[in-house]
């Protein structure tokens, strides 16, 4: 069997993720990295080559891949790159500005299906497996809405959009922030009320700030708990630590998280069904949810088929490595 050809585009955590998923799967090879800094990556990657993304007939032509894993940012990478790539080449990304999916779905779609490529959007663990899991929910509990918490652990989960913005505060020289969920909110879920909440009713929020010398902590906490829409409508706790403390109490990136729907059967039977899912990386998770994608691409693209894909237009057995044969005897 030939090795589905991977190339990763842009070299972070996510980036470094997948080159350690592609590790332990062995029927996807990693041909090469792709980035606007390949000098950068070049120090930190020397077992296969790394390329400039504004190069695409180079790496192209010397990479060969089936499949591009995109692992830039969804702010200002994606939007931009996305479209660019899935002319040139099979691509899947974790895209995660869930208001703009609809948008970038869009784009995606015309560029894939334009040059007759295969484009699996959004996919990681939120979106992807919790978009999966809220769809299914819905359909086999008519009627029940589905709910994502976030940080049910008692350390809660790290928050890198969040742990960016604090770092943005003029004072801040390092942050991170955890997000814990509200455990009775999650009780008024799972009691099948389907509650209609407000922003700060489903999660609080913890912050670790290492201050500038010189820094009012005072004007510090100020700013953040009047940041809007990330601070300013939840229930806000700063510790203000050592970078010592930071870097070893509050080190690596761990995440959880439960979706979560109620609702009742038949007339009057409580019905309930919860996805939960506890990562110690958020990104090495994200990259093995993006890895499995990238089979699906491949056997997406043999099959002829163009256009941009979801987690949701995916049969199951297109992630996995498992015969039918197998899937039928022991998996079903
Ligand atoms: N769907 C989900 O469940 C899910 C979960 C987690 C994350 N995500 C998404 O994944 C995206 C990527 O996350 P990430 O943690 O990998 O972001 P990141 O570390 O900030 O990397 C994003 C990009 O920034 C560049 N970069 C990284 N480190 C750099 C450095 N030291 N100097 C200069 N440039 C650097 C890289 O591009 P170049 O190599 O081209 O320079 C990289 O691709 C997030 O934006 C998020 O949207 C999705």
């Amino acid at each position: 069997m030939q090795k589905i050809r991977v190339m990763i585009v842009g070299y972070g955590n996510v980036g470094r993720g997948v080159r350690l998923s592609l590790q332990k799967n062995t029927d996807l090879e990693l041909v090469g990295i792709v980035s606007r800094s390949p000098e950068r990556v070049a120090r930190e990657v020397t077992d296969v080559p790394v390329l400039p993304v504004s190069e695409p007939d180079r790496f192209l032509a010397e990479l060969r891949p089936d499949v591009a894993i995109l692992c830039g940012g969804s702010k200002n990478d994606l939007p931009a790159q996305g479209p660019v790539l899935a002319k040139l080449v099979n691509t899947v990304d974790s895209f995660d500005n869930h208001s703009r999916i609809p948008e970038y779905f869009k784009m995606m779609n015309e560029a894939a299906t334009q040059s007759g490529h295969v484009s699996v959007i959004s996919t990681g663990w939120d979106p992807g497996i919790f978009s999966l899991e809220r769809v299914l929910a819905n359909a086999f509990i008519p009627g029940a809405r589905a709910y994502g918490f976030y940080g049910l652990g008692e350390k809660g989960g790290l928050s890198m959009g969040h742990s960016d913005a604090l770092r943005t505060i003029p004072g801040v020289k390092d942050a991170r922030q955890f997000t814990h969920a509200i455990p009775a909110a999650i009780e008024a879920v799972r009691n099948g009320e389907n509650p209609a909440f407000e922003p700060g009713d489903m999660h609080t929020r913890e912050c670790f700030v290492v201050l500038e010398e010189g820094a009012d902590p005072e004007a510090v906490s100020r700013t953040i708990r009047e940041m809007p829409g990330y601070f300013a409508p939840y229930q806000t706790t700063i510790h203000f630590v050592s970078q010592e403390e930071l870097d070893t109490r509050y080190k690596g990136f761990p995440h959880d998280g439960l979706a979560v729907a109620a609702g009742v059967t038949g007339n009057d039977h409580t019905a309930r069904v919860e996805y939960r899912c506890v990562w110690g990386s958020n990104p090495e998770a994200t990259a093995n949810v993006l890895v499995a994608h990238a089979r699906a691409v491949a056997r997406l693209a043999r099959e002829g088929r163009r256009g941009a894909f979801t987690i949701l237009d995916i049969p199951a057995s297109y992630f996995s490595t498992l015969s039918r044969e197998e899937m039928l005897a022991h998996w079903m």
